[in-house]
């Protein structure tokens, strides 16, 4: 083994611990005497929303870590971007413990309640009922993310609960001024937030939308974040909140127990890892399909030398992997929990080897000869932040309530509103869900079960960079992220990374999706003589990212450009 080479693999068993499978195939130059940084020393924080950001900072500030720090992120968000997640909803996490130099991936999915039923989203006619599926009780699946928040506190912060959700509570109770983005929502959900009481209360204060600039207060959520506060998991899962919250979604129709909320348990699992280029990209395993995703397209990639090709021809091998990744998620994912998913045969560099003996280099495959899938509209829910803390902890956090303000049906008395995640199972087989994604038996509900998920929370080490990189958009989040984590391997920084035009391919409709100027005239042309056809769509983004240079020991971190709401910050 080349000098150079030994000691890249010195610092990989360094930064991940030993016995982690390494690929060192990018050489470090001879000349670097460089001494590489083990602590950061100083905290990078990027989400979708500046008080977020600032609530990270400030549970930071009183000796909290990047643990304690996603706490106040995800809670703020909860107040402060209800339209994108919530405690009424869910989160992934993909996680390095800088202490025992290890991964870890936080699994605080949603899961279905016991008495599930199918017929539930059908119309009498037998078809989809798309709005049981995505408005009210019935289209929320049981929510994690207060369990996981717990989990964080007493498993990997430094600070008890009450003092990370301290932010989001003094928020919530002396309230803040609504940015465009969640105004714009409420507007637009404004007839669904009629149908209930407890949410016109919350969203439509004296009836009407709230103006811009206008203070605005959430004492319901308040009050639930601090029994969360005091209690713990069980200040949520049992007793005041758990009885308010199975009262209020009977009677209105829906079927969640006590037994449903006493039962969540946050789940701990391997997240996937993938050698690429010299980097080791971590992501989320199933019950997300992101991860998977995400592998499969950077091994079919591997095989290529991107580097020598024109644009056309390396956007056209990346639409193609893209293309067959996703037909896999169709068929194969689902929560591990309940169906086999074939890991070992979908992250296979065999597979991939396959997969890339069927991509033309000229011509886009029809995406009827590979087999059968649809898409629409991504929306712009969901969020996602990164955190790096001065001792290198890293959190990748991606949370949802899953469509815009989640089921509009927020519980009597709590303050929260909860998901309409039940969507993202196969509710009808082979019926688009609301992102255009068909499933199988493999995803399709069952009491307990988590719904697949896109989320693809990741962490990207090289041997002297490392990022923390997510995003949210439905099923584009894949395409996203894998894009994103290109940009950072390519040498961008957290702005390239965030900034880069996207686009997208998801199998059926068998379409690119594009970012206006992803693509210039000239490889628009080219693509276009190969076969592929292109939808315009926006909007795109909300991609956070913090990196870390360990040669300079300097941190980057920014927030998409494509919204002013969000704050990468270092300090
Ligand atoms: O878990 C999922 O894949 C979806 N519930 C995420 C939804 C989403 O990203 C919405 N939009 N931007």
């Amino acid at each position: 083994m080349r000098l150079a080479l030994r000691w890249q693999v010195l610092l990989w068993s360094f930064l991940l611990g030993a016995g982690s499978a390494i690929a060192a195939d990018k050489p470090i130059p001879s000349t670097q005497a460089v001494q590489l940084a083990q602590r950061p020393g100083h905290a990078g924080i990027a989400s979708a929303n500046t008080l977020a950001t600032q609530a990270g900072f400030e549970v930071l500030a009183k000796g909290g870590n990047a643990f304690d720090a996603a706490v106040a992120v995800a809670s703020t968000l909860s107040v402060v971007e209800p339209e994108s997640s919530g405690i009424g909803g869910g989160f992934m996490a993909t996680m390095y413990v800088a202490a025992g130099k290890r991964t870890v991936f936080v699994d605080a999915r949603e899961t279905a309640p016991a008495a599930v039923n199918s017929k539930d989203y059908l119309n009498p006619d037998g078809s989809p009922n798309r709005d049981t599926a995505l408005k009210g009780p019935l289209s929320a699946g049981i929510p994690g993310e207060p369990a996981g928040l717990a989990w964080l506190a007493k498993h990997y912060g430094k600070l008890p609960l009450n003092v990370s959700l301290a932010p989001a509570i003094r928020i919530a109770s002396d309230g803040f001024k609504p940015d465009g983005r969640l105004l714009g929502s409420i507007k637009e959900e404004q007839n669904n937030f009629a149908r209930w009481p407890a949410s016109a209360e919350k969203f439509l204060p004296g009836g009407k939308v709230p103006a811009a600039g206008e203070i605005w207060r959430d004492p319901g959520q308040a009050h639930t974040l601090e029994l969360l506060a005091k209690y713990g998991e069980a200040g949520f899962y049992s007793g005041e909140t758990a009885q308010k919250l199975v009262e209020a979604v009977r009677a209105a129709g829906g079927n969640w127990t006590l037994k449903d909320l006493a039962s969540y348990r946050v789940k701990e699992r391997a997240p996937l890892t993938v050698d690429y280029r010299g980097y080791q990209v971590i992501t989320a395993p199933p019950p997300s399909s992101g991860g998977v995703a995400i592998a499969e397209i950077l091994n079919i990639l591997s095989g290529f030398d991107l580097a020598k090709l024109d644009e056309a021809h390396r956007d056209h091998l990346v639409i193609e992997a893209m293309r067959r990744a996703f037909r896999d998620h169709n068929d194969y994912l689902g929560d591990p929990d309940f169906v086999k998913v074939p890991l070992n045969m979908l992250l296979s560099p065999y597979y991939a080897d396959g997969l890339r003996q069927t991509i033309l280099p000229d011509k886009a495959t029809p995406s009827s000869m590979l087999a059968p899938s649809n898409g629409q509209d991504p929306g712009m829910h969901t969020t996602h932040f990164s955190i790096i803390d001065a001792d290198g902890n890293m959190v990748a956090m991606t949370c949802t309530v899953n469509y815009t303000l989640g089921s509009t049906f927020v519980a009597a008395g709590t303050g929260v509103l909860l998901n309409d995640e039940m969507d993202d199972f196969a509710l009808v087989p082979n019926k688009p869900n609301v992102y255009g994604l068909l499933g199988s038996k493999a995803n399709a509900p069952e009491p307990g079960k988590r719904m697949l998920s896109s989320m693809s929370p990741s962490i990207v080490i090289g041997a002297d960079r490392t990022a923390v990189i997510g995003s949210p958009g439905g099923s584009t989040i894949i395409t996203q992220v894998l894009e994103g984590i290109l940009a950072v391997i390519d040498g961008g920084d957290a702005h390239q990374a965030v900034g880069k035009k996207r686009f997208h391919h998801q199998f059926m409709p068998d379409v690119v999706m594009v970012e206006p100027g992803a693509f210039d005239a000239a490889t628009t042309n080219a693509l276009t003589q190969m076969g592929h056809t292109f939808k315009q769509r926006e909007p795109w983004g909300f991609m956070n990212v913090v990196i870390w240079d360990r040669r300079s020991n300097k941190l980057d971190a920014a927030s998409d450009p494509r919204r002013e709401d969000g704050l990468g910050k270092v300090q």
